[in-house]
């Protein structure tokens, strides 16, 4: 068996350093990005790129296609891993920004691993791994729409999971916490976007929403570099028995523990005060 993986979102962060460091590691790499740039960029440095853009259908079946042109049909493992964070204030958010909101975090992702778990299934083993968050789980003020998307992620891979019992292909969810990428920066331009900031009742938050987001480095504490991510990616892909949820940072095994333990009344009050300004 080759261990071939297919990677979304390699631009930068999480998705970048998964790729290069499968790469390193002997595994055969299919590292796409949204952008010809970014493709660009990946080649360069020696990986097999090519684009896969999640909004777009087409995009995603002809990078599918090309992974099954050069592997003979055959794939061992696919990282969901690209995708935005869109901040901003539900009652702030137009239909069309949330349809787009999902069709990257959830509906491309999902349309992708449709494409793949055919293949799975008649080679008779495969891994998905699902780059969630702990915004999977708990919510936070102004990040609803992403919170969203993460809980549909989470929904979906619960179901597969149950569906793929017996046939040996396992789904895992990671739910990181705080990582440093680019996603802060990629979320400013997202509220630049799809938010009149000037006109809404919020505009005072979002100004200290856009100081965290534009904050140079971990804007939080217990923020860890991507290799985190990577350790539990390398675990999902390795282990006979790989896990259903991998936690990282302690941000994500701390409210995994309180998100048992509290009543939602007392959760709310506590994640209320975070999350928006900070
Ligand atoms: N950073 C964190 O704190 C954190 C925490 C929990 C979970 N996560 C998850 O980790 C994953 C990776 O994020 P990151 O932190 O590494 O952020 P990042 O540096 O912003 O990387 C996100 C990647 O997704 C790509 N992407 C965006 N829209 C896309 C589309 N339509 N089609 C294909 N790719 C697209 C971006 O490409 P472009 O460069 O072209 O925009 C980029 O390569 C995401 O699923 C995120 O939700 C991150």
């Amino acid at each position: 068996m080759e261990k071939t993986i297919l990677i979304t979102g390699c631009s930068s962060g999480i998705g970048y350093c998964v790729a290069k460091a499968l790469h390193t590691h002997g595994y055969r790499v299919f590292a796409t990005a949204r952008r010809q740039e970014s493709v660009e960029m990946l080649l360069n440095e020696g990986l097999e790129s090519f684009r896969l853009d999640l909004q777009d259908s087409d995009s995603i079946a002809q990078a599918f296609e090309h992974v099954m042109h050069q592997t003979n049909g055959e794939l061992y493992a696919l990282f969901n891993n690209g995708a935005y964070g869109l901040p901003g204030a539900i009652e702030d958010l137009s239909r069309k920004a949330l349809r787009d909101q999902f069709e990257t975090n959830v509906l491309g992702w999902q349309e992708l691993t449709n494409l793949v778990l055919p293949v799975m299934r008649k080679q008779g083993y495969g891994r998905i791994i699902q780059n969630s968050s702990v915004l999977g789980f708990v919510s936070l003020p102004y990040r609803g729409a992403y919170n969203a998307t993460k809980y549909a992620i989470e929904g979906l891979s619960d179901t597969m999971r149950l569906e793929l019992t017996g046939s040996n292909i396992y789904v895992s969810l990671i739910e990181p916490g705080p990582i440093e990428s680019k996603f802060r920066e990629n979320a400013v331009k997202m509220l630049a976007k799809y938010v009149d900031v000037e006109k809404s009742i919020h505009r005072e938050r979002y100004r200290k929403v856009l100081k965290r987001l534009n904050t140079k480095g971990p804007a939080v504490p217990f923020t860890l570099p991507p290799e985190a991510v990577l350790r539990r990616v390398v675990h999902a892909l390795e282990s006979d028995k790989p896990h259903p949820r991998y936690y990282v940072t302690f941000p994500t095994y701390l409210f995994g523990i309180l998100k048992r333990f509290l009543s939602t009344r007392t959760l709310d009050a506590l994640l209320a005060r975070s999350g928006g300004d900070h």
